[in-house]
């Protein structure tokens, strides 16, 4: 008796003294829970940021976006606007990671309002056309990672948003699901609570099936934790039958993860009722998704506004009564987190019809790969020579040299070693490996005046560092993390690079 007695006042200790009793969001099978009674969570949510993609850019690459988390007079106006609307996340497009978001996720926490973020900026994002997975956007995003973990409110992190367009170029989606798994990564080395990290997609009908697939296949480490889609195919007055959303609901059925509208709210028929909300919190459909994203709360020049701001004042409009008065009306069923199972694993196949992706994903950046051929170049390319210009030299050396170290081919999941560092680092190394191969003729080192031969640096550090860089002959698998310890040999970096062997890094060894 006294122990059980002693037992209670523990639990009841170690609740008291746990400041915060908000319950976070976790992902069990393909749903949301909270996690402080295992009830299922829905997204009632809205696009909470005015539009990113009209910003102004100056010549330096530099964009100036508004943080809808950085002004809290801004964000607590908006509070009992969202209130009103039932809402319970927000998703925000670029933050700047610089501003203090304390306030506001305070004011939203009070308001049980969770946000779920986007990892890239207008600036610093997987660019479809010519995509990668490199430091600079590693450190974008785990610095997104580093300021909101902290909050009790954050929902989870968006990986990447519509970066695959259509069946032209789903290449790209190897380097969107490398960035998931470095960032799920990421979030479990820095000791942050598990927070989900997913992938929100447009819906093309070429490769929307394939493209969910794709991101929720495969082992723990590797699949997106949610995939959101942006869905704007319900216009008007439709139906569960008529409007593509029977359809979706039975592509999306098998999904083993939590899957949910991304965005939604199509607006070629004004005002907007969201006659589609009914249906969306319906049996029909929450059996497969966990609500979604009204897009979006700023009216602008896109007209898909719910409140329009005047003198910082909120003027609710049309859209904004109607999505009230649907939200007030939906009572989807819970589920219990005790009856979901996380079981299921979807494989992967290596390719679909329309999707050229491999599952084979690119290496992890690593700064100190990228620092150490730096360090170690003994030709690099002239201070005088502008970051536009590479493209020059890079034809040039790489029409006579090997560069499938620096490259990337994501449709045979065939990635260079060094793939993932900055433009100039990619250049000393190929000018170097030239310069080395031409016997360090000085001639080899010039090219009109746009290299220079410099002393390397080479530190200590360096030559541990580059051995662990692996190389494999084939198509790699998993266990080329295994294989590499065998395969590596070859004292860094240039003696066999000339080999026609296809080189590979594994980062198994210092991750
Ligand atoms: C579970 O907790 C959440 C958050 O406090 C609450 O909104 C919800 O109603 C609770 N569910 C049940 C079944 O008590
Ligand atoms: C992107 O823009 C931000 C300002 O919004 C700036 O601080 C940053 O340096 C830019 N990044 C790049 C790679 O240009
Ligand atoms: C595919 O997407 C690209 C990039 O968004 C676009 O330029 C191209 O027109 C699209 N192609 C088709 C067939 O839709
Ligand atoms: C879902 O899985 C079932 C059983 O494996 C299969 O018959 C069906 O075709 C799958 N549906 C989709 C849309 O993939």
């Amino acid at each position: 008796m006294l122990l059980i007695k002693l037992l209670i006042a523990l639990v009841v200790t170690t609740f008291a003294a746990n400041p915060s009793s908000f319950p976070t969001i976790e992902v069990v099978g393909n749903k949301f829970f909270y996690t402080n009674n295992g009830s299922q969570f829905y997204l009632r949510g809205i696009a909470y940021q005015q539009d990113t993609s009209e910003v102004k850019s100056d010549s330096e690459k530099v964009i100036h976006f508004v943080d809808p988390l950085a002004d809290p007079k801004a964000c607590k106006r908006d509070i009992p606007y969202l209130k009103e609307l039932q809402t319970n996340v927000l998703r925000v497009y670029a933050l700047d990671v610089h501003a203090d978001h304390d306030e506001c996720m305070k004011a939203l926490q009070d308001a049980d309002i969770y946000v779920i973020a986007d990892l890239s900026a207008p600036n610093v994002s997987i660019i479809t056309d010519h995509p990668t997975w490199d430091l600079e956007l590693y450190k974008r995003y785990t610095s997104v990672i580093d300021i909101m973990a902290k909050y009790e409110n954050i929902l989870g992190f968006f990986a990447g948003n519509e970066v695959i367009t259509n069946s032209t170029n789903t290449e790209c989606a190897a380097f969107v699901k490398a960035a998931v798994r470095d960032m799920k990564k990421y979030i479990a080395d820095s000791g942050y609570r598990k927070i989900p990290v997913g992938y929100s997609a447009n819906d093309d009908a070429d490769t929307r099936v394939a493209s969910a697939d794709y991101f929720s296949c495969g082992e723990l480490d590797e699949r997106a934790d949610f995939y959101g889609i942006n869905m704007y195919e319900w216009c008007g007055r439709s139906s569960y039958f008529s409007s593509g959303y029977k359809e979706r609901t039975g592509e999306f059925s098998n999904l083993t993860i939590p899957a949910f509208f991304s965005e939604y709210g199509c607006n070629t028929i004004q005002p907007r009722e969201f006659t589609d909300v009914e249906t969306l919190y319906s049996s029909y459909m929450t059996g497969v998704w966990s609500g979604g994203i009204v897009y979006m709360y700023f009216e602008e020049d896109n007209n898909y506004g719910l409140v329009k701001l005047e003198d910082d004042k909120v003027n609710t409009l049309k859209d904004f009564d109607y999505l009230k008065k649907q939200m007030g009306a939906i009572s989807p069923n819970i589920a219990r987190v005790s009856d979901a199972s996380s079981d299921a694993v979807l494989a992967c196949p290596a390719t679909y019809a329309n999707w050229a992706a491999a599952t084979e994903l690119p290496p992890t950046p690593n700064q100190n790969v990228c620092d150490c051929i730096q360090s170690m170049a003994k030709c690099v390319v002239s201070k005088s020579v502008k970051e536009k210009d590479y493209g020059d030299l890079f034809g040039i050396i790489c029409g006579s040299i090997d560069c499938s170290d620096i490259s990337t081919d994501s449709g045979s999941g065939v990635y260079g070693a060094l793939s993932f560092c900055s433009p100039k680092e990619k250049l000393n190394y190929i000018l170097n490996k030239y310069y080395k191969n031409s016997d360090e003729h000085s001639s080899a080192c010039d090219f009109k005046g746009s290299a220079t031969v410099v002393h390397p640096l080479s530190p200590s550090t360096c030559s541990a560092v580059l051995r662990n860089l692996g190389t494999v002959t084939s198509s790699p698998t998993r266990n080329v993390k295994n294989n590499a310890r065998a395969i590596l040999k070859y004292d860094f970096p240039w003696l066999s690079l000339s080999c026609s062997l296809v080189f590979m890094v594994s980062f198994a060894l210092f991750i």
